[in-house]
């Protein structure tokens, strides 16, 4: 099951509330946002400290002999590699709609420049489980969360925190490429227009994203062509190069290649490799495959609950729960 909470928990109780991502991104006195606040722009005060302890279940005991469901490649780090540290901390988090709980007290630290997979059956919570983490949750209507989600130590859900710079570090791509009827340049520059950066620096960081999301040699030609005239997987790319282009740290994807042919997927399962060099990134799927080649850690989720997270390797091919076990070895889902 998840971590302990190893901190004290802040109970928070939050109505659902319109939250529109194109609201004024500047951080103005009052919002909190003021100098060594995290959440400012090429800010970062805070690091992320030592390694929490207990920032993952333990790596011995538990073992269950048995045939593994997916032969891996071992994608454990060296005995002596650095132990990532968490860069968001998730402490008993709860959603619920009406009387509905869709996710249920979860507890788990998503650790920096790791890629960790969430998955479960359709209906588990998933996808609202990662929209809280950057609080896209309260854009649905009728969500009310509990609980705790820090970034680099700061609580999110803080009052002071302005949502829209939040996303702007916690990034997101959906499952579907969501690209504005408007020009390659101009998809990526959106976020930096928003942040009225100069035009130099507006060009720099959309070439410098394009060329991180692979997109900069197959394009490069043409950045004034509508987006909307890209295949679906350069798409994707492109959803993903904006996000890069405002500075996130964490990327949460959600379901990225669901709607993708094998080919653009495994360009964006390559790009991931690549990115989380640099950034931490949250990808849902559906595919154990997918899962297994491309994640360091694995949560599993089932009815809301978080049932075992691991790494990768361990939970797919030695889980401590047999609910893991049937799952990921096909047996219901
Ligand atoms: N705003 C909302 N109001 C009421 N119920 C909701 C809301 N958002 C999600 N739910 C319900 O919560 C449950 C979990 O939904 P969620 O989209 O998180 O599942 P998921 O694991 O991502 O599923 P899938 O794999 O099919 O994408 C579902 O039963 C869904 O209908
Ligand atoms: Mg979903």
């Amino acid at each position: 099951m998840g971590k302990p909470a190893s901190s004290a928990v802040l109970p928070l109780r939050f109505a659902s509330t319109s939250v529109s991502p194109h609201q004024s991104l500047s951080g103005t006195v009052g919002d909190g946002l003021g100098d060594g606040d995290p959440l400012l722009p090429n800010s970062d005060p805070f690091s992320s400290g030592p390694p929490s302890p207990d920032g993952m279940p333990s790596e011995s005991g538990n073992d269950r002999p048995g045939s593994p469901p997916l032969a891996l490649d071992d994608n454990s780090p060296a005995p002596d590699a650095p132990v990532p540290s968490p860069i968001i901390n998730v402490s008993h988090l709860t959603v619920r709609a009406g009387k509905k709980v869709i996710v249920n007290d979860v507890s788990l630290d998503i650790l920096d420049r790791q890629v960790t997979a969430i998955i479960g059956p359709s209906g588990c919570g998933k996808t609202t489980f990662i929209r809280t983490l950057n609080r896209m949750s309260e854009v649905s209507p009728g969500l009310t969360v509990t609980g705790s989600v820090k970034y680099k130590g700061q609580e999110v859900y803080a009052r002071a925190v302005n949502p829209v710079l939040l996303r702007q570090r916690i990034g997101m791509v959906f499952q579907r490429p969501t690209v504005f009827p408007m020009s390659i340049y101009e998809n990526v520059a959106f976020g930096l227009r928003l942040n009225r950066e100069d035009e130099d620096t507006v060009e720099r960081k959309v070439l410098e994203s394009l060329r991180r999301a692979a997109l900069l040699s197959e394009l490069q030609d043409n950045l004034d062509r509508s987006a909307l005239t890209l295949s679906g997987g350069q798409q994707q790319r492109l959803c993903i190069a904006r996000a890069l282009a405002v500075s996130p740290r964490v990327l949460l994807m959600d379901e990225p290649t669901a709607s993708l042919d094998p080919s653009a997927t495994q360009k964006v399962e390559d790009l991931l490799y690549e990115l989380k060099q640099e950034y931490a990134v949250v990808i849902v799927t559906h595919n154990m495959q997918q899962a297994a080649r491309v994640a360091d850690r694995t949560a599993f989720l089932y009815q809301g609950r978080l049932i075992e997270y691991d790494r990768t390797k361990k939970l797919f091919e030695n889980p401590r729960e047999k609910l893991t076990e049937s799952y990921v070895t096909g047996r219901f889902g």
